[in-house]
Formats: structure tokens, sequence, C-alpha cells
């Protein structure tokens, strides 16, 4: 399989952006409110008010919210070009999985949250009352091939006695709940290991001796992060640009397939270090270091994370997924920012934002230094894709029935579950399957 034609096309930046045009306000305005919300920035749950509300009446919600037997396909407005062609062996070697359209598809969810218990609260968007269905209705379907149905079966059946990580953040951790649900249509795991915060879980599938595992590494590197359960932080993070986390190289030799990624938290305050000194720092305005910018920070830890595996003896399958795009519109999430629409973009109508092209740009180089030294090195490039579905996130059903009147907080970076990140995992079998 081809994995490049989507890295030689740079997805292109903010040509007709949907945002608000006022950027340049927006970001003088982000500056000031820098010191005070960079570091509840990404929160690993979004830790504000997570007051449980009795169900208000919903004003436009579907009367009965019958999710459980899955609501009727809505009728679409816009005509996508849906393409039938059939295709051969052949071009599913060709084909980059990457490069597609989100298209109807009247089938609808493989769960739900009655099948699937592990879902999240705060991505359970069934359970937290949102009214619309229609983004349920889509499947990525890359162009000139076909992409199959995760096979939950086909899956648990090559994973006999192995085992697969997940490292990174909280987008991570969506990713492999969107997998634990998949795979609950065969078996249900049982866990074996959380962490006090739930953020490091280890699960078990009894009669496939496989391990699923997620481990929270935010930076991948060694940090010394500060935040409590609210995300509240007492003090910058200290970032170890030369030591990669130990949360995870520990263990890394127990891993026969891993999906790492990097991404959103190394936009927040930081301070960096290398070789035991203070070599700079990124949002540190009033403090003694230079602010070196994040980019350096993000290349120098892929570099050391893609060393590490690279020069590993063990050998595992490793997956490095893309930076994931959010869809805040007219604000960010701190400052009223909202992702209500309900159906998917066309390529032509967004364009990445230019942080997640910064990320991205920096990502793809590096993977292909790293790609030339070991041959079990994938990208997953799910930046693109994922930037067509504005209407995949929680939004304000990150709560239970939120009061759409008050305000509430949104999320438009996690995904529902059911969602679109249910197509990451389509995608990683095939992956394994060609
Ligand atoms: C699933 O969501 C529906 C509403 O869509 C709700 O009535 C039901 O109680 C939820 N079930 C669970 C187990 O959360
Ligand atoms: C369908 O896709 C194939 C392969 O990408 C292409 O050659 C063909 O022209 C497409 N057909 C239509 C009707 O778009
Ligand atoms: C389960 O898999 C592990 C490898 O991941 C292996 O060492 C162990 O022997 C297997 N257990 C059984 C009961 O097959
Ligand atoms: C690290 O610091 C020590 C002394 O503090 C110095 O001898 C060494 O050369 C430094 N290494 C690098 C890679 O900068
Ligand atoms: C900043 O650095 C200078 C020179 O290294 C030092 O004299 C000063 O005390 C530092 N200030 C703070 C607030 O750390
Ligand atoms: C989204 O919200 C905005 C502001 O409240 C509103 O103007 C717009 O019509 C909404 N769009 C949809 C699709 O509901
Ligand atoms: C990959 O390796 C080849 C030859 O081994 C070399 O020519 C090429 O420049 C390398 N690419 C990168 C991105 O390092």
């Amino acid at each position: 399989m081809r994995e490049t034609r989507s890295d030689l096309k740079p997805l292109s930046v903010q040509k007709h952006n949907y945002r608000h045009p006022h950027v340049f306000l927006k970001l003088a305005v982000s500056c000031l409110l820098v010191g005070l919300i960079i570091r509840l920035l990404f929160t690993d749950s979004f830790s504000f008010s997570s007051v449980v509300h009795n169900p208000p009446p919903l004003a436009n919600a579907i009367a009965h919210s019958p999710f459980v037997s899955f609501p009727p396909p809505p009728s679409y407005s816009v005509d996508f070009p849906v393409n039938q062609t059939q295709t051969s062996p052949q071009d599913a070697e060709q084909c980059d999985l990457f490069v597609g359209d989100w298209v109807p598809d009247l089938n609808g969810p493989r769960y739900n949250n009655e099948s699937c218990r592990v879902i999240e609260n705060h991505q359970n968007c069934m359970r937290n009352g949102r009214p619309d269905s229609g983004y349920l209705y889509w499947r990525w379907n890359p162009r000139g091939c076909e992409l199959p149905k995760f096979s939950p079966k086909k899956f648990l059946d090559m994973m006999r006695d192995k085992s697969w990580a997940f490292i990174g953040d909280s987008i991570s951790r969506n990713h492999v709940q969107s997998l634990l649900c998949l795979l609950s249509q065969v078996e249900e795991a049982d866990e074996v290991y959380h962490d006090e915060e739930y953020k490091s879980r280890i699960w078990k599938f009894p009669s496939y001796n496989f391990t699923l595992s997620t481990l929270w590494s935010p930076f991948l590197l060694k940090a010394d992060i500060f935040e409590d359960i609210n995300g509240v932080s007492s003090s910058e993070t200290q970032l170890h640009l030369d030591i990669v986390d130990d949360k995870w190289t520990s263990q890394y030799k127990n891993f026969d397939y891993i999906v790492i990624a990097g991404g959103k938290w190394f936009l927040k305050t930081a301070i960096y270090h290398e070789n035991n000194t203070v070599t700079g720092c990124n949002k540190c305005q009033g403090k003694n270091s230079t602010d070196a910018g994040y980019q350096h920070a993000y290349r120098k830890a892929l570099h050391q994370v893609f060393d590490f595996i690279t020069h590993s003896e063990h050998k595992a399958v490793v997956f490095f997924r893309t930076t994931t795009p959010d869809h805040f519109e007219n604000g960010e999430w701190f400052s009223g920012g909202y992702c209500n629409r309900t159906v998917p973009f066309k390529e032509e109508q967004i364009d990445v934002r230019y942080e997640d092209s910064i990320m991205r740009s920096i990502e793809l180089e590096e993977f292909h230094r790293a790609k030339n030294a070991s041959a079990n090195f994938k990208l997953l490039d799910t930046t693109g894709l994922s930037l067509l579905r504005p209407d995949g996130h929680p939004g304000p059903y990150r709560q239970f029935h939120p009061l759409l009147n008050a305000k509430v907080q949104n999320d438009c970076l996690h995904w529902c579950l059911p969602g679109p990140i249910d197509s990451w995992n389509d995608i990683l079998l095939q992956m394994l399957t060609i």
C-alpha cells in the first residue's frame, strides 16, 4: 500500500476559513488570556463543572430520542457523489486510504451507548441527549478503493496472544474507546488495571488472550505536570526535551503493536529543559527564559521518540497518528466557541488551521526520517479526514443534558462515540490487512 500520496499533498491552510475572520483580534485576545487559560487548555477531561443536571425539556429535541433502536437516517440536503466503482485487489495496494470523501451510510453506527459500556461520559453523546443523529450515518470512502468496515472478529483473531498499546493524550484514549466499543460486539474486555485518574488503563480479552492498553503520556517526553484534577496548574510544566517518558518506554518491549501520537499539549505553557539546563520555554512572557515556541520542542520530541523506537531491540509494529483538528467556531473553547454543524464538510469547504498544519508538517518530516530506519513504521494520517467532520464532536453534549440556554462548555476537539473516530479503526485494520 502506498501511504505517501497524502503526505505529498500538504493540507492547504485557511484559504477559505470558515472561522470568524478577525483572526488577529482573536489572537490578541487569546494572548491576553493566555496566563489564565492555557493551563486549562486541553485539560484531559475539560474538567469544568461536571454537575449532572436534571434533564431539562429540550426545546428543539426530537421528542422521543430512540437512539437504542437507531433512528431513521436523515435526508441529505447535499449531493454527494457516491462512487460505487468496484476495485480490484491491485487498486487496493495502490490506494491511499487517507484521500477520500465522507459518503452517506444508511447502516449507521455499529454500537451505541447501550451495547458499549465503556464510553467515557464526556464523549457519550447519545446518553447525554444530543438530539440529532445524522452524524452517525457517514462512512469514510477512500478514492479508488473500498474500505471495509472494521471486523471485530478478524481483528481479534489476528491479535490472539498479542498486546497493543495506545500512547498519547486524551485523544488516544478517545481512540482506544472506539476500538473497545467495536470489539465489544464480539467480546467485552475485562479491565485489569487503571491508574488513579483513569488516564492509563489496561484491558484483557479473555478468549483471545489479547491485551489492550492506553498509556497517558501527553508529551511522550519526561514532563513534570502540576495540574490538579480540575486542570488548574500550580506551576508551569517542566518538559525535558532530551528525555523520553519512561512511562511508556519502560513497557515498550511488552507491546506488539503501538499507536502513538503527539499533539496539542505542546501548545501549552512549558519550561523546556535539555541536559538538565533550562533552555527555553513556550508562552512564558515575564519569565526569565527565551520564548522558544513549541515548534522546536515538538520536532525534538518526535525526533527523540522515533529514535527510541528505531533503536530499540524490540520490534513492534508502530503506527504514528497525525494531529487531530478541532472545530471551534466563533470563539475558542474558552471563549464561547461552538461546533453545531450537523453534516460533514466537503474538501473545498474547509482548510486546516495554521497550528495544525505546522504540527502535521513537523510530524511528516520526522516520520519520514524515521521511516527510513524502520520498515514497521506506519503513518496513520487522520488529520485530513477528521478535518471534514465538524459534526462529530460532543459540543455541549459533553455534559449530561446540558442547559443549552446557559453558558455551557463546548467540546469541539474530542469525538462522540460512536462517531467519526470509529473510521480510524476501520483504517487501522485495513493497514494491517493489506
Ligand atoms: C442511552 O441513550 C438514551 C438516549 O439516547 C437513554 O435514554 C439511555 O438511558 C442511554 N442508556 C445508557 C445505558 O446510558
Ligand atoms: C469513480 O472512481 C474511479 C476511481 O477513482 C474513477 O476512475 C471514476 O471516474 C469514478 N467515477 C465517477 C462516476 O465519479
Ligand atoms: C498469552 O499471551 C502471552 C503473550 O502476550 C503469552 O506469553 C502467554 O503464554 C499467553 N497465554 C496463554 C494462556 O496462552
Ligand atoms: C551537558 O552538560 C555537561 C555539563 O553540565 C556538559 O559537559 C555536556 O557536554 C553537556 N552535553 C550536551 C549534549 O550538551
Ligand atoms: C533572571 O535572571 C537573572 C540573570 O540570570 C537573575 O539575576 C534574576 O534573578 C532572574 N530573575 C528571576 C525572577 O528569576
Ligand atoms: C449554530 O449556532 C449558531 C449560533 O447560535 C446559529 O446561528 C446557527 O444557526 C446554528 N447552526 C445550526 C446548524 O444549528
Ligand atoms: C532515506 O534514506 C535514503 C537512502 O538510504 C536517503 O537517500 C534519503 O535521503 C533518506 N530520507 C530521509 C528523509 O532521511
